[in-house]
């Protein structure tokens, strides 16, 4: 028999107040997140908890709140399901009962063959929790959590699980500490500054300043500019077989800046992907398209764009002409024949709240996929540390948060206005989250659900472990040679196409 904890009082809107029967003891059990049923018709309507309040202290007639969710039913078919939304209401008077174990089976079961395991819920560590892919998918989501909580793990065990049941996926990851290489293994093809290629007419006029514009004053940059935009207009002109105009400014100095910058750029091997001779020489941009897009799968539907160690101007020009590839292509082709699902770390640094920090364009060309690449089939991952340093227009587009925990109190605020209705009751626990805890809510899942994430294998995590300070402090190990190897290497980095 199932337990009856009060009776509805009012409905409003998507909540019920509900007064609770002042002589049940197990009433202190109630918490915030519990969940709560109420029968109706042919079905159960499911509401979670979020605010339990005392009306009156010498009276203690006590009050909950709950969000009301969606419905199990209908009674007495074979398989009863759970489905989001509420089409019949309750009604005052009407007894407000504990959702029970088997209630809690049916609710976060695993509802469709297209939903993939991720860990199992906090309330208990035997039931499954499962990300629905279609939805996480379809409207973007983010992972974020204070550094540490457990996001790149995460994201590892979720893309694993995508790649391990959808083979023929096309996932683009932006890795700018080259931590999921190894975690991928053969699955990934590893795009870095080393191997890849981009040639310069890719790049828009925007773009273009980003990287060859350096020195000067303010006033001598904008005459960089005009001279770089006149340039390539002309080329283009000229590829396209007619010749434009160059008026010429006043002063040469910047067009000396702008030829020793071409000229220093072309020797400096962290730029050599932007000068290879075949790509000088030939259109490549299809298979440019098509290794950045894993355009056949060919067994790797991962891309990971590993942009350790580059400078942040090669870093932000790289992810800017990827994501822009990576939308025009989708524009061209097919609605939904490729979709492509983009992850990008350390999303703030790439589309960050103050629009005055960062690149400009790497912010725009992924503030648009968040925008209008679910229309073209380019979901978006947000990944970051620090939601409230995040472009809230960017995040706001994201259907599923996975929040991890989250010490800084600025963040924690700012989820209050990130997370939906149904999930506030959660936000309390966000500082006080386990490593590998996370409060999942929105698309993706059917309700708002506190989780723990499945372990990784230790060969299977991303490269993210800090350092054993002291392991490595016990002996010393390093010597005149690793002294001379790190030199050599750091060196090298910076002479090699001037020795070739
Ligand atoms: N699901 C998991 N399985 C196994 N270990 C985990 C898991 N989640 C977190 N960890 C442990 O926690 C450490 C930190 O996790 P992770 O690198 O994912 O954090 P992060 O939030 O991405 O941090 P940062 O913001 O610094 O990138 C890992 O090195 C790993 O040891
Ligand atoms: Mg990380």
């Amino acid at each position: 028999m199932d337990k009856i904890l009060g009776r509805v009082m009012t409905v409003a809107g998507s909540q019920m107040t509900v007064k609770l029967d002042a002589d049940d003891r197990d009433q202190c059990s109630i918490g915030i997140g519990a969940m709560v049923k109420v029968c109706r018709a042919d079905r159960q309507v499911v509401a979670a908890i979020c605010t339990v309040q005392c009306e009156n202290s010498s009276l203690p007639e006590r009050l909950l709140v709950a969000d009301l969710l969606g419905e199990i039913g209908p009674f007495g078919a074979a398989v009863s399901r759970f489905s989001r939304g509420v089409s019949q209401h309750p009604i005052s008077g009407e007894p407000v009962l504990a959702a029970t174990d088997a209630d809690l089976k049916t609710i976060f079961a695993q509802t469709s063959r297209s939903s993939v395991r991720i860990g199992t819920l906090h309330r208990d560590a035997t039931q499954a929790a499962y990300l629905l892919i279609n939805e996480l998918l379809r409207k973007h989501f983010a992972v974020l959590g204070t550094t540490g909580s457990g996001k790149s793990c995460a994201v590892t065990l979720l893309l694993s699980a995508i790649v391990s049941d959808y083979p023929a996926a096309h996932i683009v990851v932006i890795d700018p500490h080259n931590e999921y290489s190894r975690a991928f293994g053969q699955l990934a093809e590893v795009v870095s500054v080393d191997n890849l290629q981009l040639p310069l007419w890719l790049f828009d006029f925007e773009e273009a300043v980003g990287i060859l514009v350096r020195g000067g004053t303010a006033q001598e940059q904008e005459a960089q500019a005009i001279i770089l935009k006149d340039a390539i207009t002309r080329a283009r002109r000229r590829y396209a077989g007619a010749m434009g105009r160059l008026d010429k400014p006043d002063s040469s100095m910047p067009y000396l800046r702008l030829k020793t910058r071409l000229e220093s750029l072309r020797y400096d091997r962290r730029f050599a992907f932007l000068f290879s001779d075949r790509l000088v020489k030939e259109d490549a941009l299809s298979q440019i398209v098509g290794r950045l897009l894993r355009i056949p799968v060919a067994e790797k539907p991962l891309t990971v764009i590993d942009l350790s160690g580059v400078p942040s101007e090669v870093a932000d020009v790289v992810v800017s002409l990827s994501c822009r590839l990576i939308f025009d292509f989708a524009l061209w082709s097919e609605r939904g024949q490729m979709p492509v699902l983009l992850v990008c770390e350390e999303a703030h640094r790439y589309v960050p709240a103050d629009e005055r920090i960062g690149f400009a364009a790497t912010a725009r060309a992924i503030t648009r996929i968040a925008r209008e690449g679910r229309k073209y089939g380019i979901s978006l991952a947000l990944i970051s540390q620090r939601p409230s340093e995040l472009s809230a227009q960017a995040l706001s587009q994201c259907g599923t948060i996975l929040a991890l925990r989250l010490t800084n109190e600025l963040d924690q605020r700012f989820m209050e206005t990130v997370l939906p209705d149904a999930a506030r009751g959660n936000l309390a626990a966000l500082s006080s989250l386990g490593a590998q805890e996370a409060v999942v809510c929105g698309e993706g899942v059917p309700l708002p659900m506190r989780i723990r994430f499945d372990d990784l294998p230790s060969g299977r995590r991303p490269r993210s472990e800090g350092a054993d300070f002291t392991d490595a402090w016990q002996t010393d190990a390093v010597d005149i040679h690793f002294r001379d190897e790190v030199v050599r290497r750091w060196r090298h980095q910076n002479r090699k196409r001037v020795a070739i």
